[in-house]
Order: C-alpha cells, then structure tokens, then sequence
C-alpha cells in the first residue's frame, strides 16, 4: 500500500509531497512539529499535543494555519488513508514560501502545514525488554528548547553519537553539570535516596506530553515526585533512570556509558510507572470512537 501525506490542503501520494526549495523551514528551520503516537489506530494524549503546538506556533509568531477541530479531523484522515495501526503521526508547520530573508515575511503568507503517518511497533510488552543503554553527551542547543522547532541539528548530533556508542539516547548536561533532557526524551531518576525527580519545566528542556501525563497519571496514584533538576554525578548515583517520550513512553535506562545504573536491571519504580503508563494508554486507545 502507498503511503498518503497531507500537505498544504491536499492528501498526496508520499514520493510526491514535496515543498518548495525556499520554505523557510528548509533554509532556516524556521517551524515547529509534533509527534503523536497512534495506537490501534487512535491518537494519543490528542489534546497535549495540540496544546504544545498551539504554544510552540505562538512562542516563534506562526499563526495556526487550521483550526484546532479542522486539524484533529485531518490528523485521523492522515492516521486512517495510511491504514496506520500502531504508529505515529508527524505534523510540521513552518513560516512558508519566500524568498530568502531572515526577517520574517509579510504575515498574509500562508504557512506550510504538513503531516505524514508511518506504521511502527505498538507499545512495548514489557519493561524488560524495552529498556536501553544511554550515553551522557553535552547539551549544545539554543536558550529556548521549551519551543518544539524543527531546528534539530545539536539533537540529531547527540543521537547520531549515541547510536556509535552503541546506546539508544543521549543526556545531555550542561556546561554546570545539570541533566538537562535526552536529545529526544525527558529524564528522570530514581535517585540514591530513592526520590523520583525530574527536572522542572525552564527554557532549557521540551515540555514533553508523555512526561505531563505521567505526572498526572503519578498525582492520580499518590506517588511522589521531585520536580527538582539533579547533576550528572546524581544521574551516576541513580538507583533507576528512566526516559519519557512519544515514542518511547516510559523506558527504562539501564546502562549509562557503559556502567550499570543501580543493579543493571530495571527498577521496582521504573516498573511500576511504565506498569501505570501502559493503563494510561489501553484507557484511550480501547475507548469506543
Ligand atoms: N521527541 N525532549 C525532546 C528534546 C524531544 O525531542 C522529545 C520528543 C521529548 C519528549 O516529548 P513528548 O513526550 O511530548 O514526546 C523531550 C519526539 C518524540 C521526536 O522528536 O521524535
């Protein structure tokens, strides 16, 4: 079956959804996306992501170019013309077509909207074997990486290293040595006193949708958590370490550069969330339409 992309107002078949050589995207990552994860066929966490892109197309002065309800009916089209299971949505809206100027065009041009769908494992059936090696790799990106733009380059560096390393992901630390986020996940850790934290929302990390609704999901449950950041030298005194993303959902690290973190095997907390996080997510994709 040939894949279907969405792009500018027509479903097109995927070798041929282009954009123009001076999208603004291209030339200056000028744009943000989205990554939604589909499972049996529903969105999920719909209404998080489409509240970061709200946020994220406001933060960079990008007008929506499709309103909210328009756009949750062409995201299942996408989803449902690619017969996508278990998979993702990718959604990308840059400033548009112009000719190359930093400065931003007149704000009547019509940004570029595009969405493409891909079939992909479903969730994992347990933590054991979901779990990964990360590596630790120094954070080299811009002051605002709250906004979820498609200027990526520092991220794809970290992960191209990880995956030479032989690991899945990359922490990335500062130059104080604060754990800042993975180069495509949110970090947390069961730390040596065994404390669930992870770092409160700054500029320096995404506001990820996995980590707000498992922080939401921990509130419901009663179990604590820490929103206080914590230092390399506390990311290699963890008892567990876990990474939260669209993607990954709750994942747990069981290697870091290396060395075993805690026992090498996952943690009784890590389990539990990812046990809590699987819930989370039979609860919206077995809901009725
Ligand atoms: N990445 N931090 C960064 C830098 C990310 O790129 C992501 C997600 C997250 C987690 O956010 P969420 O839980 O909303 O997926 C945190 C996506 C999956 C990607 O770029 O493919």
């Amino acid at each position: 079956m040939s894949r279907i992309a969405y792009i500018n107002g027509r479903y097109l078949p995927h070798r041929e959804a282009c954009v123009h050589v001076e999208d603004r995207g291209y030339q200056f990552a000028d744009g943000v996306y989205e990554v939604i994860p589909v499972l049996a066929g529903r969105l999920i966490d719909e209404g998080l992501h489409l509240d970061r892109l709200a946020r994220s197309l406001g933060e960079i002065r990008i007008a929506p170019p499709m309103a909210r309800a328009a756009l949750g009916l062409m995201l299942r089209e996408v989803v449902r013309r690619n017969r996508v299971g278990d998979g993702i949505v990718y959604l990308q809206i840059t400033r548009g077509v112009a000719r190359r100027d930093h400065r931003f065009p007149p704000a009547t041009l019509r940004p570029s909207l595009v969405v493409t769908a891909r079939q992909g494992a479903g969730f994992p059936s347990d933590p054991d074997t979901w779990a990964v090696a990360a590596i630790t790799w120094p954070d080299q990106r811009w002051a605002r990486c709250d906004i979820k733009t498609i200027g990526l380059l520092p991220n794809v560096l970290a992960r191209e290293a990880a995956r030479e390393a032989g690991a899945y992901e990359a922490v990335l630390v500062d130059a104080a040595g604060a754990v800042t986020e993975g180069a495509a996940a949110n970090i947390w850790i069961v730390d040596a006193a065994g404390i669930l934290r992870t770092r409160p929302l700054d500029h320096a990390i995404l506001p990820g949708c996995t980590r707000a609704a498992l922080r939401d999901l921990l509130a419901q449950a009663g179990i604590g958590l820490e929103e206080r950041g914590f230092s390399l030298a506390e990311l290699r005194a963890a008892r567990e370490v876990f990474l939260t993303s669209a993607t990954s959902f709750v994942r747990p690290v069981t290697r870091l550069d290396g060395a075993p973190v805690g026992d090498g095997t996952v943690g009784a907390i890590t389990r539990r969330l990812f046990a809590l996080f699987a819930r989370h997510i039979r609860g919206q994709r077995d809901n009725a339409r």
